[in-house]
């Protein structure tokens, strides 16, 4: 199966029209013709920006986040459909920051996930595990019930999701799972995804999140069941996430 990975930079809260601009135009001369897929993930006020950006690119656009509802007196959030007018290709839906600050629980993510792909828009579905789980023993339970709540999104195949293992002890700290640690829990996921829909368990691509940078993305990369990454820090450095690019092929 040709499955080409997916370099996804997820910019947080970061950024000014400035900084993007010259972000972006790094990245659009750099990039070449890239062996993966690549997104930038930005924050909802620049969409619009970063769309001119990136048009005529390689690069996707993606969102950090959408609304589970259609529409209506929701304040503060962005609905599918609005994402696909500023061509978005992507949505992040899940993120442990979003679960954690935001208290998203597994069935909101669920719903998130289902609005996105009801409008053509493509969620990367984030699992991972506390510190706490992880020295508890927990991390294949939790990150199994994480995933199981998306598994059966209404009327969609879950071929045409994204998930992102993402252990939130890793996640800006600096300390990445092992090339080991990260592959043994996305081989459980891949079973998982295996049991629940055999036909496409293969096709799905799953990213790993969690200090991902340019001195280690080549040996996560190189894991079998590691179809790509989903990058914080060192997305905001274009050389750094150019070589991140590079690595995946
Ligand atoms: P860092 O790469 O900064 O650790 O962030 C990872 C992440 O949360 C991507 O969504």
């Amino acid at each position: 199966m040709n499955k080409k990975k997916l370099i996804a930079g997820n910019w947080k809260m970061n950024g000014s029209l400035a900084a993007n601009e010259s972000l972006v135009k790094a990245l659009a001369q750099g990039v070449g013709a890239p062996a993966c897929d690549v997104a930038v993930c930005v924050p909802a006020p620049y969409l619009a920006q970063v769309q001119a950006l990136v048009s005529g690119t390689p690069i996707a656009l993606g969102a950090q986040d959408v609304s589970q509802h259609e529409q209506g007196a929701y304040t503060g959030e962005q609905s599918a459909a609005m994402l696909r007018e500023f061509g978005v290709r992507y949505a992040i839906v899940g993120h442990s920051e979003r679960r954690q600050y935001h208290g998203e629980s597994d069935e909101l993510v669920a719903a998130k996930t289902a609005a996105a792909l009801k409008h053509g828009v493509t969620p990367i579905v984030c699992v991972g595990e506390t510190l706490a789980e992880r020295e508890g023993g927990h991390t294949e339970e939790v990150v199994k019930r994480q995933l199981a709540a998306v598994i059966h999104v209404n009327g969609h195949c879950i071929s045409e999701i994204v998930v992102a293992y993402e252990p939130v002890w890793a996640i800006g700290t600096g300390k990445t799972a092992t090339p080991e640690q990260a592959q043994a829990v996305h081989a459980l996921l891949r079973a998982q995804l295996h049991h629940a829909a055999s036909d496409h368990a293969a096709g799905i691509r799953i990213l790993y999140g969690g200090s991902m940078n340019a001195a280690n993305a080549a040996q996560l990369l190189a894991q079998p069941d590691i179809d790509g990454g989903l990058i914080g820090g060192a997305s905001l450095k274009a050389p750094d996430f150019l070589q991140i690019i590079a690595a995946a092929r």
